[in-house]
């Protein structure tokens, strides 16, 4: 391609909105433009590495026979009122009315449609398994936007449906797709780690999700220092003998603690640490007040407390409601003669804590000296809290360390959470009707290329690697009014094509300045530049990754590519 006749508006500055390096070398690199917040334009590079992510996975995918389709993200509210989820999904759901003023839903994941089209068509277990995939457009109103494709509102997805006749066949699958994945995320050339994850709103239950290892990621993954083990700190188990303290127990005793408010204001002082004081929530659990206890070095978990508490939603309570309930602001809560009937939690540290300090629910006022079953009782004792770094690793392996990652892949087994109410049923060998069993596969198309640009890149820009980059060699006449330098460009420019590289061709009648600075930026793997020597037939080349430049005969060129690329 001529430079001269594609669009690649390159920008000197950093934009002064993008934060991440991807996002900034994405717009300043020409392969994206914003449209409105969280909703991106491909520019025609941005459009090609794309592309080449797209390729990748549809081959892995038919490795493990999944056959592609394309389902309408223009969505009848009637499939989501099936499941119920044009309620629950909440505001994340991009709803609009027709002119008949139906509503419908952008689609923001596709299994009620796919449910609802097999449904109609499969209807023995002789046509089971069956998986099927798309790579389409999600919109969802995220409530935080950013960091360029990252978090979009409207970003690509490739989702996948599995149907099957009975678990172990979709165990089967799964683990397909979990390899699948993996030969995906390894030929993509990124740095990545499959974790235990948590089902959120999809449903269902085992489920891992695959995240590139990165500062910028917004999720934490937990792992072992010494065994494979590795979850997302929201699902990470705390898995802890604590051990009975020989400390004898003292007396309650209320203390004046005025104007402390945090846990670490009350321990210092009082001249005691966290570990002593017990942290005192109010949640809002469905529609439920509930007190939940934990060490004051600890971090209560929302996903824990929902699974313990069997709840659809789990809430830090509003103040105002905390206030009524126990007549007391935050700062000096505490389980110590609570109302009657209020139900309260506690994370299993809290049992091993002797003579603690807690909120007296009185402002500025404190006990210390208070002890679990003697002064406060608990309804229940769970594993409530956040995995620290430090704590033994879950799998009774080594010692948890935490890292960064960015979720680019996520599989579920969602069992029959779908099927079920949506009717999707088959008649299996005995003729009798069955709901499927069913799967499903995501990775975020666009947020994998952002992760990789995330993590090809240096101070001038980007480094693509091959597999990946838009165009493979970067062809740069440095003066383009110069006959020889012209000519020679326009011949290899041919020959390059004949041997069927992706070559783009700087035509432009720019400075060398402007082109270098470009090239670099744009961070093709290879660029050829022909400048002085050309008159000797001599042409440089400079490997974009390694830093290097040689010179070499143009007659050398083609057995270098090959090299190269081979
Ligand atoms: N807002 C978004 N922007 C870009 N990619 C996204 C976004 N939300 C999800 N993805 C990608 O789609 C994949 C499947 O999404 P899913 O697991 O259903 O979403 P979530 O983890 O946000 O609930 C994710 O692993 C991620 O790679
Ligand atoms: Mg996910």
């Amino acid at each position: 391609m001529k430079q001269s006749l594609t669009f690649i508006p390159t920008l000197r500055e950093v934009p002064a909105d993008a934060d991440v390096k991807s996002h900034q070398l994405l717009l300043r690199a020409g392969f994206i433009r914003q449209n409105t917040s969280g909703v991106y334009s491909f520019l025609p590079l941005g459009k090609k590495v794309l592309q080449k992510v797209e390729s990748i996975i549809r081959e892995e995918m038919e490795v493990i026979n999944g056959v592609e389709v394309f389902m309408p993200a223009l969505q009848q509210a009637e499939l989501w009122q099936e499941t119920g989820r044009w309620y629950n999904y909440g505001p994340e759901l991009f709803r609009v009315k027709d002119r008949h003023e139906r509503d419908f839903a952008l689609g923001a994941t596709h299994e009620e449609v796919i449910t609802s089209l097999l449904r109609d068509e499969i209807k023995s277990y002789k046509k089971l398994p069956l998986t099927l995939f798309q790579i389409q457009t999600k919109f969802r109103d995220e409530k935080r936007p950013r960091f360029g494709l990252l978090r979009g509102r409207e970003f690509i997805m490739k989702d996948a449906y599995s149907f099957h006749a009975s678990k172990e066949s979709l165990d089967a699958t799964y683990e397909d797709m979990k390899q699948a994945y993996t030969n995906i995320f390894t030929r993509l050339g990124l740095n990545f780690r499959s974790v235990i994850a948590d089902s959120g709103s999809i449903g269902g239950k085992d489920t891992h999700e695959f995240m590139v290892l990165s500062e910028i990621g917004e999720d934490t993954i937990a792992y072992s220092d010494s065994s494979n083990y590795a979850a997302n700190i929201e699902m990470a188990e705390v898995n802890i003998q604590y051990v009975d303290s020989e400390e004898k127990q003292e007396t309650l005793k209320k203390v004046e603690t005025p104007e402390q408010k945090t846990i670490q204001e009350v321990a210092e002082f009082l001249e005691t640490v966290p570990e002593k004081c017990i942290k005192t929530l109010v949640f809002k659990a469905d529609d439920e007040l509930i007190v939940v206890l934990s060490r004051g070095d600890h971090e209560i978990n929302d996903i824990k407390l929902k699974k313990v508490l069997d709840a659809q939603t789990v809430e830090m309570a509003d103040p105002l409601e905390v206030k009524e309930l126990l007549q007391c602001e935050i700062g000096s809560l505490g389980p110590i003669k609570l109302p009657i009937g209020v139900k309260v939690l506690a994370d299993h540290a809290v049992k091993y804590i002797v003579n603690g300090v807690c909120g007296a629910n009185e402002k500025g006022w404190h006990y210390t000296g208070a002890n679990p079953g003697r002064d406060f009782s608990v309804d229940e004792y769970a594993d409530l809290r956040f995995i620290v770094e430090g704590d033994p690793s879950p799998d009774g392996m080594g010692t948890v360390k935490f890292a960064k990652g960015i979720e680019v892949g996520h599989i579920f087994k969602l069992g029959t959470t779908y099927s079920i109410p949506m009717d999707g049923t088959f008649l299996d060998e005995n003729g009798k009707s069955q709901p499927y069993i069913m799967g499903c596969y995501g990775i975020g198309v666009s947020r994998v290329m952002a992760a990789v640009a995330e993590q090809y890149n240096d101070d001038y820009g980007f480094m693509w690697p091959n597999q990946l980059s838009p165009y493979d060699i970067h062809l740069i006449p440095v003066n383009m009014k110069d006959e020889t330098q012209a000519q020679m460009a326009e011949e290899l420019y041919k020959l390059l094509k004949s041997y069927r590289y992706e070559v783009l061709f700087d035509d432009r009648a720019e400075r060398a300045g402007v082109k270098f600075a470009d090239a670099d930026l744009i961070g093709l793997p290879i660029r050829v530049t022909i400048g002085k020597r050309a008159s000797e037939g001599i042409i440089e080349l400079k490997y974009r990754q390694a830093g290097e430049t040689v010179e070499v005969q143009k007659e050398e060129l083609l057995e270098k590519m090959q090299a190269f690329f081979n």
